[in-house]
């Protein structure tokens, strides 16, 4: 069996005690390294000017990682990935800022990593890149002699062919993603904008899965990533979940409980949300003392001014909306900027009347998943998705709304908590059956089958 290598920006490390902790991707990705023993390879988080691999293994997985100098970390990661990139991979040209320096960092960066993990590839290990930070990642190595089977994986939208030309040198970053055998994106949606892209744009031609160009062909391919349903649901049964249950089911005093949990990201309608659910307030006033919505929203990429913005707007406008709502023995918001377990977060959502789940634009969302996933089957509460998140190509039942729409989301709310339960349990089932038929590790055996089924480069 050939090794796997896995390359992405962020490198996760194996905690024995409690791998569960740390996500279904990455439990999925070491349960494959493991298999297939592998190595993870990426970037350490540390800045620092040594360019030197650090390799550790951690019950049974092999990472390697090395460190950035501040410049690198700057026009790489804070510049082309998250100043340019994001934004404008999420529909948000008006954000997204374009800098030579940016693009100088990302290739320069990209091209340091191809030469470190070149000198560590044996001639049969299956390479698998993740995401934005790290695309023209197969064409590097492919300069650097590397003829393996080499995939990619874009976890983010793909943006309209419109405004990805607003990118400058578009067309170079694109044709980098004909090195590699298999590209895969989270729906059928940004596949359909990358067809238009290679198709309208790059003149290529596309037959079933694959798209031809200057010679070369690729598969790609739709293949949405679930979570480890399973190991979640079976997290509920931790004394963690139980006793974070309890907390909110007694902190609640009667009241119903709507939460939304998102690293505090701008893509995911924060702002938005806060609207809508005023919206809710104000016009539903009896109701409305009833609820409280817990949104918890870690902050992410402070080094970005945006970020730092959309902190100081959503700190606004939460005490805002307390201030003017609020009773003696009532907050209509519990906004809370710190990350959670997954156990603890698997107790929150099972107590939780609403899952509110408006990004403006989000690859997937597997907060979406994990919902549903917490839900008691004889008493399932309602998932509010925006219609613009990945997940919502899945998650069909669902009460799907335009993130945009105060109007919407007010109405949502109103008719998630008048849902009577026969209804609440018929949408909730097909959703549930959907992320325990497609979870993590069918996305994962399914990227790599589609890797394995490419003949080899010559
Ligand atoms: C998104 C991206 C990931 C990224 C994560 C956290 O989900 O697709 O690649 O790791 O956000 O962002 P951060 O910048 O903290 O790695």
């Amino acid at each position: 069996m050939s090794r796997l290598i896995v390359i992405s920006n962020r490198v996760q490390v194996p905690r024995s005690d409690d791998e569960g902790a740390q996500g279904g991707l990455a439990t999925a990705l070491f349960a494959a390294l493991r298999k297939q023993k592998g190595i993870w390879f990426g970037w350490s988080g540390e800045t620092s000017d040594s360019k030197e691999l650090h390799f550790e293994t951690n019950a049974g997985v092999t990472t390697a990682t090395i460190d950035l100098s501040e410049q690198e970390v700057e026009e790489y990661y804070n510049g082309y990935a998250n100043r340019t990139l994001w934004p404008l991979f999420h529909y948000r040209l008006d954000m997204a800022e374009h800098e030579r320096d940016y693009q100088g960092g990302y290739r320069r960066v990209n091209e340091i990593v191809g030469d470190t993990i070149k000198a560590h590839l044996r001639s049969d290990d299956l390479v698998w890149v993740h995401d934005y930070h790290l695309i023209p990642q197969g064409e590097i190595l492919r300069a650097r002699g590397v003829r393996n089977k080499i995939g990619f994986f874009l976890h983010i939208p793909w943006p309209p062919m419109r405004l990805l030309t607003a990118l400058p040198q578009h067309r170079q970053l694109v044709e980098t993603l004909f090195a590699y055998d298999v590209v895969g994106f989270q729906t059928e949606e940004w596949l359909d904008s990358f067809h238009d892209y290679v198709l309208n744009h790059l003149g290529a031609t596309i037959d079933g899965d694959e798209i031809t160009y200057k010679g070369r062909t690729i598969r790609a391919i739709a293949c949405p990533i679930g979570i480890d349903t399973t190991e979640f649901v079976e997290a509920l049964s931790s004394d963690e979940a139980i006793s974070t249950y309890k907390r909110m089911v007694e902190s609640s005093a009667g009241r119903d409980l709507i939460v939304g949990v998102d690293r505090l990201d701008y893509s995911k309608g924060l702002q938005e949300r806060f609207t809508g659910y005023e919206r809710f307030l104000n016009t539903h006033g009896e109701r409305a003392a009833k609820v409280y919505l817990l949104q918890i929203a870690p902050p992410t990429r402070e080094a970005v001014q945006s970020y730092r913005d959309i902190r100081m707007a959503l700190n606004a406008q939460s005490g805002l909306i307390n201030g003017a709502y609020a009773d003696i023995d009532w907050v209509p918001i519990r906004y809370v900027n710190r990350g959670m377990s997954r156990s603890t977060l698997g107790g929150i959502y099972r107590a939780a009347r609403i899952g509110l789940i408006t990004p403006l634009r989000d690859g997937m969302n597997l907060v979406a998943k994990e919902y549903v996933a917490a839900q008691d089957p004889d008493d399932p509460g309602v998932l509010i998705l925006s219609q613009f998140a990945g997940a919502a190509e899945q998650l069909k039942e669902a009460l799907l709304v335009n993130p945009y729409s105060a109007d919407d989301l007010s109405e949502a709310i109103e008719r998630a908590l008048r849902m009577p339960r026969d209804e609440r349990i018929a949408r909730w089932k097909p959703m549930f059956e959907c992320i325990k038929s497609q979870d993590v590790n069918w996305w994962l055996a399914r990227f790599i089958d589609h890797m394995n089924a490419r003949p080899a480069s010559s």
